[in-house]
């Protein structure tokens, strides 16, 4: 079984999507070892004290530059024997002492069809709004690795959801949610830690 950190910033839905799967035993070859948040009033957190997962809060505010938070985070990883990290809804950006510790080992959810619609900027419910403003048919949520470029990385999985007649920019996020981010990270997180891919 390989340790599993997942970081989080908001509400936490796919990291209850990777409980959920655990508990259903989708994916046999994964430990939810830490949830780490840069937040914390996240509800994340709530949900991984209900699940019993242990809980880190690594706030960037609590640290004098971005070097030595960068070397906080990759020392939390470190110290708890992380063999992946995953990034669900985690709004900071991960530095260069921890990207070069966890190379291909730290991946990120991000809710459109990458290259369209990602990068700085293109976070949450703002993906969605810029995807109807710009009048596409389709939409849906990538996998990939996280490395220096933001959004920028190798794709791993990608499931396409179509853009319904009448969809508003939450609409559209529910149901590219449901539809694809709580299938594709559970299923990419598994044939990662079982090492398929
Ligand atoms: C998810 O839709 C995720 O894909 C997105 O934030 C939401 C977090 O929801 N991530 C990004 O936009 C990253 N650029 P959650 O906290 O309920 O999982």
């Amino acid at each position: 079984m390989k340790r599993a950190a997942v970081l989080v910033s908001g509400g936490g839905t796919n990291l209850q999507a990777l409980i959920d799967a655990r508990r259903m035993g989708k994916m046999p070859s994964v430990e939810l070892a830490l949830v780490i948040s840069d937040r914390e009033g996240a509800f994340a957190l709530e949900r991984a004290k209900q699940n019993n997962i242990k809980i880190s809060v690594l706030r960037r505010r609590d640290f004098a530059s971005a070097e030595a938070y960068d070397h906080a985070f990759c020392n939390v990883l470190k110290e708890n024997n992380i063999d992946l990290a995953v990034l669900a809804g985690f709004l900071s950006i991960i530095g260069p002492a921890t990207l070069g510790a966890y190379r291909k080992r730290i991946i990120n959810i991000h809710p459109s069809l990458l290259p369209a619609f990602g990068g700085k900027g293109f976070y949450g419910v703002k993906v969605h709004e810029a995807a109807l403003n710009r009048g596409v048919k389709v939409s849906g949520a990538t996998v990939h690795y996280v490395d220096d470029e933001v959004d920028g990385g190798e794709i791993i999985a990608q499931k396409a959801v179509a853009v319904l007649e009448g969809d508003t920019p939450e609409t559209l996020q529910r149901r590219i949610m449901e539809e694809a981010e709580w299938q594709i990270l559970p299923a990419a997180v598994e044939l990662l830690c079982k090492g398929e891919l």
